[in-house]
């Protein structure tokens, strides 16, 4: 297990950075890939532990996958009938995409497959998906959740469908907007016979349906309702090739930092700006962030852009409704910038931070209040009193989840002192590179114990 020891920072974050390949984006070229007759292309492919699961979970049914270079795998579909029965089970780690959305995709298979994850995914809610699959006809069975009455959690048995037995059509009207539950039911679908109809209370990341739209799926996407049509198509999907875009979820961190270090500009390059993701970014300008898009065009029907980060004075905001599934990876960050604010930061309708990789509204009022910032803890957000003095120093645990674990690295470099993040291997599954990335911004990190696998810790330099 590692720590991060994080040095205040005593000089400005000053540079123009790659990041991670888009996770979402990487999870669905993969899954798509896989289901195509022929031959894709995979290109700036970052191998996040994340994606990495998904990958190894769709070899094993098969899929061929061959490493043409570090940021390039090349892919040779199954076509939509052509997987064949894992061996063992799928181990999906800590990611609740690959669960999610092959439990969509296992529904629709003629044999059995068990999908297992990591003690954080195994106490993730799957019900969400259970219950709307299992409405449309599939086998699909999830062990009983240890706290929450009712729910059910990994490992899922999914499948078989009997010989003869066909998925069914399905309407269904999500309380939540989640593009997990919108994607596991749209890659169910392909195999349907009969419409998927998917209607969220507002529009969540669309990645899939602008995938399937490309290799001519027949879908049609209007707002937050999405339908997919398969009678009269061919069950087809071409090959491709895909250059995945930068991950935001990622940029988010380095556009932050900048905010809180005095002088900083950053630029973080080719970020994906699907405006179903960029929620941080209007979040940041209401807040008062020196921040600028710049638009760069379209890669893989996705637009993106260069962003431009600079310190600029913080004031606190209200963080709530439409922008919350568009920001939902981000509130973490977005506290770190409430907590340097000028004034009261409210952050509301995000209750679904709360069956995150770690209950993100318990967990970052646990960091913040080590740090010395005062907040109180919602059932749907927090409510943060922003800190201009220096921080504390922390030593705080990142309870294994990523996104707490970079938002306090992110927090330290404004404390009087060094501080202390430990268990911070789970970072590797969103943003290996991050201290590489930071340390050529000119941020002082070490990494203390032993680095697993992917890490990029030793190495340094982005
Ligand atoms: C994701 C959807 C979101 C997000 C997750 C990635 C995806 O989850 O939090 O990190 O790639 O579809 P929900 O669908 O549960 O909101």
């Amino acid at each position: 297990m590692t720590d991060f020891v994080v040095h205040p920072a005593k000089k400005p974050l000053i540079g123009s950075v790659p990041v991670p390949s888009d996770k979402s984006i990487g999870h669905r070229a993969l899954l798509l890939a896989s289901l195509a007759n022929g031959k894709s292309r995979i290109t700036s492919f970052s191998r996040g532990e994340d994606n990495v699961s998904t990958m190894t979970a769709m070899r094993a049914m098969g899929v061929i996958f061959e490493d043409v270079g570090p940021a390039e795998v090349v892919v040779t579909g199954s076509g939509l009938f052509g997987l064949v029965e894992p061996a063992g089970t799928l181990d999906c780690g800590n990611s609740g995409t690959t669960m999610r959305l092959l439990a969509g995709l296992l529904a629709a298979q003629p044999f059995r497959s068990t999908l297992v994850g990591d003690a954080s995914l195994t106490r993730r809610p799957m019900m969400r998906i259970v219950k709307p699959l299992r409405a449309r006809g599939a086998r699909i069975e999830g062990a009983p959740h240890p706290t929450k009455e009712g729910e059910v959690t990994a490992p899922l048995v999914v499948g078989p469908l009997p010989e003869g037995e066909y998925l069914q059509g399905i309407e269904l009207v999500s309380k939540v907007a989640s593009a997990q539950v919108k994607s596991a039911l749209l890659l169910s679908g392909l195999y349907a016979h009969g419409t998927t109809y998917f209607k969220e209370p507002t529009v969540s990341r669309d990645h899939t349906e602008r995938m399937l739209q490309a290799l001519g799926v027949p879908i049609r996407a209007v707002g937050s309702v999405v339908e997919l049509d398969p009678a009269g198509w061919n069950a087809q999907m071409p090959g491709f090739d895909i250059d995945i875009p930068g991950d935001i979820s990622a940029a988010a961190f380095l556009l932050v930092a900048a905010q809180l270090v005095a002088g900083s500009q950053v630029t973080t390059r080719d970020v994906g700006t699907n405006p179903t993701r960029t929620g941080i970014l209007e979040i940041l300008r209401d807040m008062g962030a020196g921040i600028r898009a710049e638009p760069q065009g379209e890669r893989a029907g996705e637009p993106i852009s260069q962003v431009h980060a600079w310190a600029a004075p913080l004031r606190g905001a209200k963080i709530g409704g439409e922008t919350v599934p568009r920001a939902i990876d981000e509130i973490p960050i977005a506290c770190a910038l409430a907590a340097r604010a000028t004034g009261t930061t409210t952050i509301s309708d995000a209750e679904e931070l709360r069956v995150k990789e770690s209950d993100r509204i318990a967990t970052m009022a646990t960091v913040l209040r080590a740090f010395g910032v005062e907040c109180e803890e919602r059932p749907d957000g927090l409510v943060i009193e922003g800190k201009s003095a220096p921080l504390e120093p922390v030593t705080v645990e990142s309870k294994g989840d990523h996104r707490i674990a970079m938002t306090a690295a992110v927090l330290a470099l404004t404390a009087r002192a060094p501080s202390t993040i430990r268990d911070v291997d789970c970072v590797a599954t969103s943003f290996p590179r991050f201290v590489g990335t930071l340390r050529a911004l000119g941020a002082e990190i070490e990494v203390v114990g032993a680095p697993s696998a992917g890490h990029d810790v030793v190495k340094g330099g982005a």
